[in-house]
């Protein structure tokens, strides 16, 4: 049965709003491709709050309508007509770290001006999350807006698990598909090293037009697909050697980094499987932690130099939050 997930519905200012953060467990880089993705939304997030104002304004910033891409984007795709708004917004993840903080306050946003707007239901708002996205980044794959905005486990263009709405761009469409959830507990932490997802993602196009690109990329769906299958039926073992797999693909185009190596690492003796997430070049790592030893994962990457965060799955995607918003 095709899941019913549940519309924005109208509400009218002030009004708060709140997504997830996201963390790709396979597939980056690859599904700009065209090739499958598993992403899971997690529990550290991102609420804006939304109000009339005199004039346009987030955090106080009155220029960010012209400076913010992302900013100028939402307001120029949901908000043409509306009248000045003042908007503020507070997050738990951390920012460039390939955790979502971007598509988060993108969906966040898209959720309220939505509200604000009559209402939008969930394939649309995940549509024009992605569209603010990716023109305000210039490159990439609605994989970060679809976990944000659906919440829980998805397969981008995946090989089995419910349909619930596909994304195009430039000729090229992604399939989202929902994935069991296993329950499991995660562990990601950030290096401190920021870097850019769009730089990132050119460097690796430019390395899959090498003679050797389409088996790289052969290689990277059967991770993937695999990834999923494993998942699926709860298997940490088959998930964990092949996020180690996987981490081998991407340290082979180039977006590992020394200090991604130094946290994978000092993870080893608490981890099952580890790899980078996002865009890499810096960023963060994801560790499917031994069961029990999540707390002493953290100490390790957090002595490591680290940020770690211990998360579980938010099966909750972008939503308007009943309480209304404080001042
Ligand atoms: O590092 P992030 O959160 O920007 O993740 C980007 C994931 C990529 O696959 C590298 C790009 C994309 O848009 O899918």
């Amino acid at each position: 049965m095709t899941e019913e997930l549940p519309p924005i519905t109208a509400t009218s200012l002030p009004l708060a709003a709140r997504a997830p953060g996201k963390c790709i467990v396979f597939g980056e880089h690859a599904v700009v491709h065209g090739a499958p993705e598993l992403v899971f939304a997690h529990d550290l997030e991102t609420q804006v709050f939304v109000r009339p104002a005199a004039t346009t304004l987030l955090n106080g910033d009155p220029r960010a309508g012209a400076t913010n891409p992302y900013f100028a984007r939402a307001l120029a795709t949901l908000w043409a007509d509306g009248p000045p708004i003042d908007v503020r917004s507070v997050s738990r993840i951390p920012r460039s770290a390939g955790l979502g903080s971007s598509a988060a306050f993108v969906a966040a946003l898209a959720a309220a001006l939505g509200a604000a707007t009559g209402g939008i239901d969930r394939p649309t708002l995940a549509r024009r999350s992605f569209d603010i996205e990716r023109s305000a980044q210039g490159v990439g794959s609605p994989g970060d807006t679809t976990a944000v905005v659906g919440g829980g486990f998805l397969s981008i263009n995946g090989p089995s698990g419910d349909p619930l709405w596909s994304v195009e761009d430039g000729g090229r469409t992604w399939q989202v598909r929902r994935v069991t959830d296993p329950g499991w507990v995660w562990v990601v932490a950030h290096t401190g090293v920021p870097r850019s997802t769009g730089d990132a993602v050119r460097a690796v196009g430019e390395r899959l037009s090498n003679p050797d690109g389409p088996a790289l990329l052969e290689e990277f769906r059967n991770v993937a697909e695999e990834g999923m299958r494993a998942v699926e039926v709860g298997d940490r073992g088959r998930v964990a050697v092949l996020l180690k797999r996987n981490q081998e693909l991407l340290r082979e185009v180039g977006v590992s980094h020394p200090r991604i190596e130094e946290l994978l690492r000092a993870a080893e003796p608490a981890a099952e499987g580890a790899k980078l997430t996002g865009a890499g070049a810096g960023g963060s790592i994801v560790v499917l932690p031994v069961p029990g030893k999540e707390t002493e994962l953290a100490r390790r990457l957090a002595r490591a130099g680290g940020l770690p965060f211990v998360v579980r799955p938010s099966a909750m995607g972008a939503s308007v939050l009943e309480a209304p918003p404080p001042g």
